[in-house]
């Protein structure tokens, strides 16, 4: 049975949908940490090089399929390959994401406690922040609460559909937050000491930089963009026909990627005031700028607790964004493929991800001996979902578009039938760029931590 659907309401909401998806706790958590492990300016030029030539071209893929089919990830395959077993396929684009949720909602969980944290003045140097978010991850009940909460957020949101859900949160959340963070690096760069952090990322130290890096590098842009996930095809079959995917695509990744180098600039200088080290891992943001943010509390009080929520309120609506984008999918799968209403199918699937969430949560806490290959379960989880799920779901989208769906169903979904002159200039290119390095692309990104 086929509900009706709904689109989203013209170009500026189209934009602020997909930017909502993109532009999330892989560019204000993810990212600067990713920079700092491996070695400042260097990492961040690969990373525009592979936004640019890998990960846009397979968003105009997703896209495509998404447009085309004016279907979910599942349904999209059968309604454009109606005799393969691409469907097949697709099912695990369905359930990918959704696998994503049941661990970003954890994160999600924890920038809400900072958040609350900071609502508090929590970060005024009354409290000794050294090994703050050790002891909250590991506290058992506490983040299983948080991320509770968070995944309400979420289903709130997602109830309230693709125009008055959706694209009402993302409308407003989207130019909040470039405001948000430009106001934090604007802060963050005026430090005493701050200069080694500016010139950390402007300053490319090319022997830093290990395959290991530049694979890391091309995975980002991956996960930054939302891709191989289904939540591009979801959010694109919600486009109208008039509206053009490649100015969504070239609009998207650029905000993305902009927001990704603010939040590095935001993160980097505050560390480097602070005399951290920037390659602490994934706790830089939760560990290292918590204690930035009590250092300055001794100089700064009150604009340095202002700082801190601002900061923690950007990564919880950063976090929100992304995270309906992948519930969506499951929500538009199960209202679409069966005949359960959108209600049912969002607390179910809420419900569902809460529930895995819980071992991924516990994995910081109590249960954290339990390692799969030697590593933590939350971050076997992240490590699959990464370099193998999306990896896969990537490859999918660029052969499908690039070998066999139809030339001129390509050429039309890319260039709306011929009538935008710059996206006919460049379809040659991204032809060649889905058929050939993309592939070969995804293949690097998955294979290089084996190999080398
Ligand atoms: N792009 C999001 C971020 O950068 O945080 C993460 C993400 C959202 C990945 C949705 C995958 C996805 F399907």
């Amino acid at each position: 049975m086929r509900t009706k659907r709904e689109n989203f309401g013209g170009r500026m909401a189209v934009i602020a949908a997909f930017a909502g998806s993109a532009i999330g706790l892989g560019n204000i958590w993810r990212f600067p940490y990713l920079v700092g492990e491996y070695g400042g300016a260097a990492f961040v030029l690969v990373y525009i090089l592979a936004s640019i030539f890998l990960a846009l071209p397979i968003f105009y893929a997703e896209s495509i399929i998404g447009r085309r089919s004016q279907s979910n990830a599942f349904g999209a395959f059968r309604v454009l390959a109606p005799k393969g077993k691409w469907h097949y396929f697709g099912f695990i684009t369905v359930l990918a994401p959704l696998l994503i949720l049941t661990y970003y909602n954890v994160v999600g969980g924890w920038s809400l406690q900072f958040l609350f944290k900071s609502l508090a003045f929590g970060f005024n140097g009354s409290e000794d922040m050294t090994g703050y978010f050790g002891r909250f991850i590991s506290s058992g009940w506490a983040p299983l609460l948080t991320h509770g909460l968070f995944a309400i957020v979420v289903a709130v949101v997602i109830l309230g559909g693709v125009k008055s859900g959706i694209e009402r949160l993302t409308k407003w959340t989207m130019p909040l937050l470039f405001v948000l963070i430009l106001g934090i690096v604007v802060y963050s760069v005026c430090l005493p000491g701050a200069k080694a952090g500016v010139l950390y990322l402007a300053r490319p130290e090319w022997s830093g930089l290990s395959w290991q890096g530049v694979s890391a590098a091309m995975g980002q842009a991956f996960f930054s963009l939302s891709l191989g996930m289904g939540t591009i095809l979801t959010y694109a079959s919600y486009m109208n026909k008039k509206d053009s995917i490649f100015q969504t695509g070239w609009s998207t990744a650029a905000a993305d990627v902009m927001f990704a180098l603010l939040a590095a600039f935001a993160v980097m200088p505050a560390v480097f005031a602070a005399g951290i080290d920037p390659g602490s891992g994934p706790g830089l943001i939760f560990e290292s700028l918590p204690y930035t943010f009590q250092q300055m509390s001794l100089a700064i009080p009150v604009i340095s607790g202002i700082v801190a929520i601002l900061f923690f309120f950007s990564v919880l609506m950063a976090a929100l964004t992304s995270a309906i984008s992948t519930l969506e999918v499951g929500v538009a799968y199960l209202t679409e493929e069966t005949r359960m209403s959108r209600k049912k199918a969002t607390l179910l699937l809420s419900g569902i991800i809460w529930a895995i969430g819980v071992v991924w949560s516990l994995s910081t806490g109590p249960w954290s001996d339990v390692t799969v290959f030697g590593v933590g379960l939350f971050d076997a989880v992240d490590f699959f979902c990464s370099n193998v799920l999306m990896p896969f779901g990537g490859l999918l989208f660029t052969i499908f578009v690039g070998y066999r769906m139809p030339k001129p169903d390509v050429y039309d979904e890319f260039t709306n039938g011929g009538t935008l002159r710059w996206s006919r200039r460049l379809y040659p290119a991204f032809r060649f760029l889905v058929r050939y390095v993309a592939p070969v692309g995804i293949v690097l990104v998955s294979l290089t931590p084996y190999i080398f």
